[in-house]
Order: structure tokens, then C-alpha cells, then sequence
């Protein structure tokens, strides 16, 4: 029996990020292709990514190889799932926002404020309640893989935005998740809908003027270069949902399933811990760039909570109060 040989290759194009793992699948291997909105390299996802295609692509040689686009290159969030049902992609990580087609409660992580810091987003994420959240996909066809983290998310503007009511009048990129733009319209703001690769081209050119995200997805899209200031509001988490269609799962042997969810498992364990570290390591590069960070006091930050209740009454009985007191209950003392 030839044993075939599947190399890895990072592969850089355009842009001076890796914005590819490569794998030469050979004849005979079953092809897990990834498909990713984010960098590659230098980003929690990407990096998550990239560390289990290695993983496959060395411990499985020769029944199994895995592939990673990011940076939108083969799909967006929008398209990646019908992407999935036609079986040209087999992975994607969208994060929890652009699940509202499927779900209404995974909008739940939109809320601001709900999750104090990353370490309280994972402890609620390895908790049985979350886990449970990974069900809501299947009738879609899809598996709840796991759970992927990036951070939380700060808020950037042409403005100086020291409290809410400083962004009022200004439009938003926002994710599609109605909890997003309640909480812009809180602070007296517009909101425009974009997926992820249109974001940065409408700061530049001005169709919108802010927009928040986490520290690795603005520096690793450049969005800093474009705006005047990131206020370090720490307001709300972005982290992912891993999904695979269910057709594609059932269709490898059992012992190459398991396999393969074994090396997810261990790596989704081991990489979520880096993901505060990868982002504090890029809020620094946004530091060294000289670009404005705005660190709030305690007492501003209060204000920018109180702005953010009302968006509780609108949205508890949509996303579940029993889900939002689970997250509480989840923070460790
Ligand atoms: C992502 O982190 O996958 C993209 C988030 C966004 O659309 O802002």
C-alpha cells in the first residue's frame, strides 16, 4: 500500500499575514476544508485552526487532511453555511451573531455586559447549559462542534468615544444580531449590517464610522488605521461555534470520526487559554501603531453600563432569562 505523504504549507498571498494553511491532499484521504472570515495568523481562530489541521494532517496521514482559508476567501459568514449543505466546505467557526437564522439564543452572548472577561465566557462555555446550546443547530444539518474564543470587544470610531452619548449621530458596522444594533441605537447611533470582509472598506471610505470588535480582529484587519481612537470598553464577547454539516460526519467511519473529534476536543482545550494572550498581544501592536486607546475610568464605565439595561428588558425574553442567570452563575468568586 503506497502511504502517501501530506505536507504543510503556510501559504502567504497579498496580504503579509498567512492567510492559508495549505495541505497537499493525496488520493485516498478524506478533505476537511475550512473555511475562515478571520486572519490566519496571529489570530485565536486562525491559529486555532491552523493547529488542528496540523494536528490532522500529521496524526491522520493518509485517511484524513485538512485545509484552512481565512480572510473571506472562500466564503463570508453568510454564505459559509449553505457552502456547508452543498459540500464544498466541511468546518466553519461563525461566531455566535450570525447564528440568528438558526437561533435566537446564541444573540445571548451579544448582551453587553453579561460576561465580566474571557475567563467568565469560558467557564460558562464548559459548563452543561452551553453545551446544551450546541444542539440548536442540528435541525439545520449542522453539528455543534464546540465552542472557539476570541475576546471581548472594544469599540472603534472616528470619534473620541469617552461615553456612549459621544457616538451619537455616527453609523456602526454591526453583526446580524438585533442585540448589537439595540445596543448602538442605546447610545443614540445607527447601524449598517456588513459582513466581516466589507468592514474595513467602509470605515475608509466613510460609509460607516465605527465599529466594534475584538483586539486580534481589528489589528489583523487593519481596522485601527482608519479610525481616530478604540475605547477599551471590554463590553461584550465574541467568541464562535464550530460547525460541521451532519451529512459529512455521518459519512466517516466510526474510528475516523472519533479520531478526528478527539484532536478537535484536545485542541479547542488548549487553545481557548491562548486566546486572551493573543489579544492582549495585539492591542499592543495597536499601542506601538500609536493609535488612541481610551481607557475608561470606573466611573465612566458605569455610565456605558447603565446606558446598556435597558437593552436587558428587551432582549431576556427573547434570548432566555434561565440562559442569562446561567451565565451569572457561572462567574467564579
Ligand atoms: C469573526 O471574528 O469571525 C468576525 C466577527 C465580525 O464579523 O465582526
Amino acid at each position: 500500500m503506497n502511504v502517501v505523504k501530506c505536507t504543510l504549507a503556510a501559504v502567504a498571498l497579498s496580504l503579509p499575514l498567512v492567510t492559508q494553511v495549505q495541505a497537499s491532499c493525496e488520493a485516498g484521504e478524506v478533505k476537511v476544508v475550512m473555511s475562515l472570515v478571520t486572519a490566519v495568523k496571529g489570530h485565536p481562530k486562525g491559529e486555532t485552526a491552523s493547529a488542528l489541521a496540523e494536528r490532522v494532517n500529521t496524526q491522520m496521514n493518509g485517511r484524513m487532511c485538512m485545509e484552512v482559508y481565512g480572510s473571506s476567501e472562500l466564503y463570508n459568514d453568510d454564505d459559509v453555511f449553505q457552502a456547508m449543505l452543498d459540500g464544498k466546505v466541511q468546518m466553519a467557526a461563525p461566531s455566535f451573531s450570525k447564528f440568528s437564522a438558526y437561533t435566537q439564543k446564541l444573540q445571548m452572548f451579544d448582551l453587553p455586559f453579561l460576561f465580566d472577561d474571557p475567563v467568565h465566557a469560558l467557564d460558562f462555555l464548559a459548563s452543561e447549559g452551553a453545551q446544551k446550546l450546541r444542539e440548536e443547530v442540528r435541525p439545520a444539518g449542522f453539528v455543534g462542534m464546540g465552542f472557539w474564543s476570541n475576546g471581548m470587544k472594544q469599540i472603534s470610531s472616528t470619534r473620541v468615544l469617552r461615553k456612549p452619548s459621544d457616538a451619537a449621530g455616527l453609523t456602526f458596522r454591526v453583526q446580524p444580531s438585533d442585540v448589537i444594533e439595540a445596543q448602538f441605537n442605546q447610545m443614540g447611533a445607527s447601524t449598517k449590517r456588513l459582513a466581516f470582509s466589507k468592514v474595513y472598506g467602509a470605515l475608509e471610505s466613510g460609509e460607516v464610522q465605527g465599529q466594534q470588535n475584538t483586539w486580534s480582529n481589528i489589528y489583523t484587519k487593519d481596522f485601527h488605521t482608519v479610525q481616530n481612537g478604540v475605547t477599551e470598553s471590554n463590553h461584550a464577547y465574541l467568541g464562535y461555534l464550530v460547525v460541521m454539516p451532519a451529512s459529512f460526519l455521518d459519512s466517516l467511519s466510526r474510528d475516523m470520526r472519533e479520531e478526528f473529534v478527539a484532536l478537535f476536543e484536545l485542541t479547542t482545550h488548549e487553545y481557548n487559554r491562548f486566546s486572551f494572550e493573543t489579544n492582549q498581544l495585539r492591542r499592543q501592536d495597536i499601542i506601538d501603531e500609536e493609535v488612541l486607546v481610551i481607557r475608561l475610568t470606573d466611573e465612566e464605565k458605569q455610565v456605558w453600563r447603565d446606558t446598556f439595561t435597558p437593552v436587558y428588558d428587551q432582549f431576556s425574553n427573547v434570548v432566555g432569562q434561565d440562559l442569562i442567570d446561567a451565565v451569572r452563575a457561572a462567574k467564579s468568586e
